[in-house]
């Protein structure tokens, strides 16, 4: 049988982590023939409510699932991993300022950043989940100089299942008759989700919709603003669906994206399409094998230029901030 996987989740007691793990388990990420060894990070605090998980996993008596070890040392858990996914974060509280949340969260990944450096496996692949996250994997990499910065992810792939799901709602599509969707720059509130390349069953999507304010006044800032949507609904922020998000791109990642379409991925900008080099910036790639390539020659109008330049704007101010307090 295959030899197993070793995938690192950090944050695996949160709720995230509560989807997520059981998710991996059941073999949706590494598909039916792998079996997988999770090597779950927690704070120390938070190890007693992991124990209780991993017993949930192994009530669950996952076929593929081969061991579990868990502890708060990010040198023993991430040694030998094949894949990190960086989903603990330090959450905005009360009072926190912008600053103090890049603060919290660069201790984080600049401490992961060079575990992953010293422990991980020769073909490790990370993703971020953790928010900030493009600017958490912009330390990670910046951390782990002895990891081709190609390694390094951060997750927009929920803003790009949100973005189909809200065209497909729209036009009465399937969600399976979409393609080519584009998330680009950070994810957060200035992403631009772009549909000017996104076909509906081959055709253009923008041409079937023929709503420019549609587009610019309702699909963008819905997709957008999700997130905080789903907390003033459930009372609580997007946990399954990040999750699932979170597999989506992992999979795809090492398993290849589909033939014919695209996935969004923020990763480390080659200076692509104006984004300047270093970057950890959301783009249109294909997947193969464990590595990406941005789409290249895409028409890119003035609308989207804009919405382009300010979302990466925002990615170069977090980057000169965190650049300032002596993380990167
Ligand atoms: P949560 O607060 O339920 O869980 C986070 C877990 O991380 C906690 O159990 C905490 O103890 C742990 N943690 C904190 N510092 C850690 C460290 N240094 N090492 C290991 N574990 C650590 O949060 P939730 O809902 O699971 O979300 C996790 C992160 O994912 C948040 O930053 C959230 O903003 C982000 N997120 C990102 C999305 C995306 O699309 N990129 C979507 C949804 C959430």
């Amino acid at each position: 049988s295959a030899t197993p996987v070793k995938v690192a989740v950090t944050g695996a007691a949160g709720q995230i982590g509560y989807s997520l793990l059981f998710r991996i388990a059941a073999g949706d990420l590494l598909g039916p023939d792998t079996p997988v060894q999770l090597r779950l990070l927690e704070i120390t605090p938070a190890l007693k409510a992991l124990e209780g998980v991993v017993m949930e996993l192994d009530d669950c008596a996952f076929p593929l699932l081969d061991s579990v070890e868990i502890g708060d040392d990010a040198n023993t858990i991430f040694d030998g991993a094949n894949l990190a996914l960086l989903v603990g974060a330090r959450p905005r509280t009360k009072g926190m300022e912008r600053g103090d949340l890049l603060e919290a969260n660069g201790a984080i990944f600049t401490a992961q950043g060079k575990a992953l450096n010293d422990h991980a496996a020769d073909d490790i692949r990370i993703g971020v989940t953790g928010n900030p996250a493009n600017t958490n994997a912009l330390i990670a990499k910046t951390n782990a100089p002895d990891i081709p910065a190609e390694r390094f992810s951060a997750l927009t792939r929920l803003d790009h299942n949100r973005a189909i799901s809200q065209l497909a709602a729209k036009t009465g599509a399937k969600v399976t008759d979409i393609t080519k969707m584009t998330i680009w720059g950070n994810h957060s509130a200035t992403q631009y989700p772009d549909i000017f390349h996104a076909e509906i069953a081959g055709r253009n999507a923008a041409e079937v919709v023929n709503d420019q304010a549609w587009i610019a006044d309702d699909f963008i800032p819905t997709v957008a603003k999700r997130g905080a949507a789903i907390i003033e609904a459930r009372g609580a922020s997007s946990a399954a669906s990040a999750a699932s998000a979170t597999i989506d791109a992992a999979r795809d990642w090492l398993r290849g994206s589909a033939e014919g379409d695209w996935v969004s991925m923020a990763v480390s900008s080659d200076g692509s399409y104006g984004v300047p080099e270093g970057l950890i910036s959301s783009f249109p790639v294909i997947t193969k094998n464990g590595d990406w390539e941005i789409v290249q020659g895409l028409d890119i109008d003035d609308f989207s230029r804009a919405k382009i330049d300010a979302s990466v704007a925002e990615l170069a101010e977090e980057r000169d901030a965190v650049t300032k307090l002596g993380l990167i």
